[in-house]
């Protein structure tokens, strides 16, 4: 396994459609269409905050670098799923993108994960140093909830949801990384905490709000939410194992570290088979959640699958 990078690499890594052989997924979901319109979104937003040259230039090196813009397609995919319009739910996905890109920032601080690469390039702390990359991440945060605020429909609802969920993902941070669980809990119900919080939060608050942003009824917001719940679950199921069957030039950031660092993921605790097991139980029990939308979320079903076989 590569761990080896470096730091002026060409970038090898962009959205799923540069990839070679793109799966149904890739074609009909993460559509061209689609990603130019988030991509959009997002430099929208940057270009219009006052910052100075060296704040915008490190926050645009995190949010403008690559990845997958998989929280925006969920905002975008859900909405559309309840009847709602792309248009609906592209400043709450953008918001949710700005989260997680600020989630990064600070998760690869020497403080933390201690991380020099990322979608294939070098961390902001490595390309700005380190005091630019905690208030990059900051900047970031307060861009989120202008973005969320310029929500079509139903802003204050989406606003909330974001804050509370960004507040879940912090909280999971702390468990994976300094710790604070409850004396009594066993390995499975802290890891379970911790992914539900630190990944599972934000996702499932990109299918929410997106959801909300669409106009969803309390039925349709019940399963959308349901669903996001266990996709954000399984992506992190899916992260842990892609950390120590996956190369780092593969999936764009140092591999085969978690165990090193004596992280609770899946694999530690379960074993490859059966985190591959459980994985596999997510994606039947998020498919079932689905059960009583029509055709219109196909594009959430065919997330589903994605989701569980991604290789990055
Ligand atoms: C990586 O998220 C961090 C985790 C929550 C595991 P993604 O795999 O969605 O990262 P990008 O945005 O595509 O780079
Ligand atoms: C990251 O989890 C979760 C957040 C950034 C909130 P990881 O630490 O496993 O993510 P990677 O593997 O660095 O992308
Ligand atoms: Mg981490
Ligand atoms: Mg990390
Ligand atoms: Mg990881």
């Amino acid at each position: 396994m590569d761990r080896s990078i470096s730091e002026d690499a060409p970038t090898p890594r962009g959205t799923l459609h540069r990839m070679a052989g793109a799966t149904a997924c890739e074609q009909d979901v993460f559509t061209p269409e689609l990603l130019g319109s988030i991509e959009g979104e997002l430099e929208r937003h940057v270009d219009g905050a006052a910052y100075a040259p060296n704040l915008q230039a490190a926050v645009r090196h995190a949010l403008l670098g690559g990845g997958k813009r998989l929280r925006p397609v969920l905002s975008v995919r859900c909405a559309q799923a309840v009847g709602g319009a792309v248009s609906d739910a592209l400043a709450a996905g953008a918001a949710v993108e700005m989260v997680h890109a600020f989630s990064l920032v600070h998760d690869d601080l020497p403080a933390l994960d201690n991380d020099r690469m990322r979608r294939g390039r070098p961390t902001v702390h490595v390309a700005f140093g380190e005091a630019m990359a905690i208030l990059a991440g900051d900047a970031l945060l307060a861009l989120a909830f202008q973005s969320a605020s310029a929500t079509p429909r139903h802003a204050d609802a989406v606003v909330r949801s974001i804050a509370c969920a960004t507040a879940q993902m912090i909280n999971g941070q702390v468990l994976d990384t300094l710790g604070g669980h409850a004396a009594e809990s066993s390995p499975l119900q802290r890891l379970h905490s911790i992914h539900t919080q630190k990944t599972g939060a934000l996702i499932r608050c990109a299918s929410t709000v997106g959801a909300i942003a669409g106009g969803a009824n309390k039925t349709q917001l019940e399963s959308i939410t349901r669903w996001g719940e266990t996709i954000g679950l399984m992506f992190q199921a899916v992260d842990d194992l892609l950390d120590v069957t996956q190369s780092a030039e593969h999936v764009g950031k140092a591999v085969g570290k978690d165990q090193d660092a004596g992280k609770l993921t899946y694999p530690a605790v379960l074993g490859i088979d059966a985190t591959r097991a459980e994985i596999d139980r997510l994606r039947g029990c998020a498919v079932e959640s689905l059960a009583k939308f029509g055709a219109p979320a196909d594009p959430l079903r065919l997330l589903t699958e994605y989701l569980a076989g991604r290789t990055r």
